[in-house]
């Protein structure tokens, strides 16, 4: 038996990798509280994982907002418990080149992938001071690592994310707490869908994914998988870490 909670909440959990990193994490014995902006997806979600005999309770709400997510977390606490593992999945992509971004594209970006982040965390970290253990896995992208035209705003908020999970764990690590950051290459999601069905990239995406040492799309459980270790009991000396499930796609 665990001497802190079994609680995981994964923002963004309704479809894509949070919902793959919500049902890996209550086959791994979480409750999981799955959060989306999304309410019939988030919905639709933990139905499926009661239905396979976990505990689940889907919450609405936008991470950029904090009084929704302040109220989402009271939900959580009180139908599951207190939260010690948190998946900061939830993000939005946008395409515009440079020089046509408006501040609400800018804004939009920061607002939902930076601040929604630290909002949550901000939000949950109580549960995990007063257990003394928690696990927090932050989700940014290979287009922080190596760039991603047309992409300035969003890079930049993933990229915000990688040192916003080394500067916490640095806070963090005296109180049981792990921080670490997944930066997912091309996931096979409703996000990389819509990329591709728009055009987005402006470039073959076949060539694109067959040029990497795995040469396909990554799928969500992949993600799910190194999200579990890092959110696991065993990974406790590994923090302020980056890791990349990308098909090797960074050499
Ligand atoms: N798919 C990829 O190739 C890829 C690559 C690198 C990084 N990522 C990142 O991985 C994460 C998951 O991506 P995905 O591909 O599964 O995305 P997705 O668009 O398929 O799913 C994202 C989920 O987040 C929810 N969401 C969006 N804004 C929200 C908000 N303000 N509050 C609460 N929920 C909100 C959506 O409703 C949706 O359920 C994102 O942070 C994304 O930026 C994706």
């Amino acid at each position: 038996m665990a001497n802190y909670s079994e609680v995981a909440l994964v923002t963004g959990g309704g479809v894509g990798m949070g919902a793959a990193t919500s049902r890996r994490l209550a086959r791994d014995g979480f409750a999981v509280a799955v959060l989306d902006i999304n309410k019939a997806a988030a919905e639709d979600v933990a139905a499926e994982i009661t239905t396979a005999g976990g505990r689940a309770l889907a919450v609405a709400a936008d991470i950029a907002q904090r009084e929704q997510v302040a109220a989402a977390i009271e939900q959580v606490r009180a139908q599951l418990g207190p939260v010690s593992v948190l998946v900061n999945n939830a993000g939005v992509e946008h395409f515009a080149r440079f020089q046509d971004l408006t501040d609400d594209d800018w804004d939009r970006q920061i607002d939902t992938n930076l601040k929604g982040a630290y909002i949550v965390t901000q939000v949950v970290l109580p549960d995990m001071l007063a257990q003394a253990y928690g696990r927090i896995i932050n989700i940014s992208s290979f287009g922080a690592q190596v760039g991603a035209p047309g992409m300035v705003h969003y890079t930049a908020s993933k990229g915000g994310i990688i040192a916003m999970t080394r500067s916490l764990a640095m806070e963090l690590g005296r109180c049981g707490i792990t921080v670490n950051t997944i930066a997912p290459g091309f996931i096979d999601t409703p996000m990389a869908r819509r990329t591709i069905a728009g055009n987005k990239l402006g470039i073959d995406v076949d060539a694109m994914v067959g040029s990497y040492p795995i040469p396909r799309m990554g799928r969500p459980e992949e993600v799910a998988a190194a999200t579990a270790f890092f959110a696991s009991e065993e990974a406790s000396y590994i923090t302020a870490q980056l890791l990349g499930v990308n098909g090797g796609t960074t050499v």
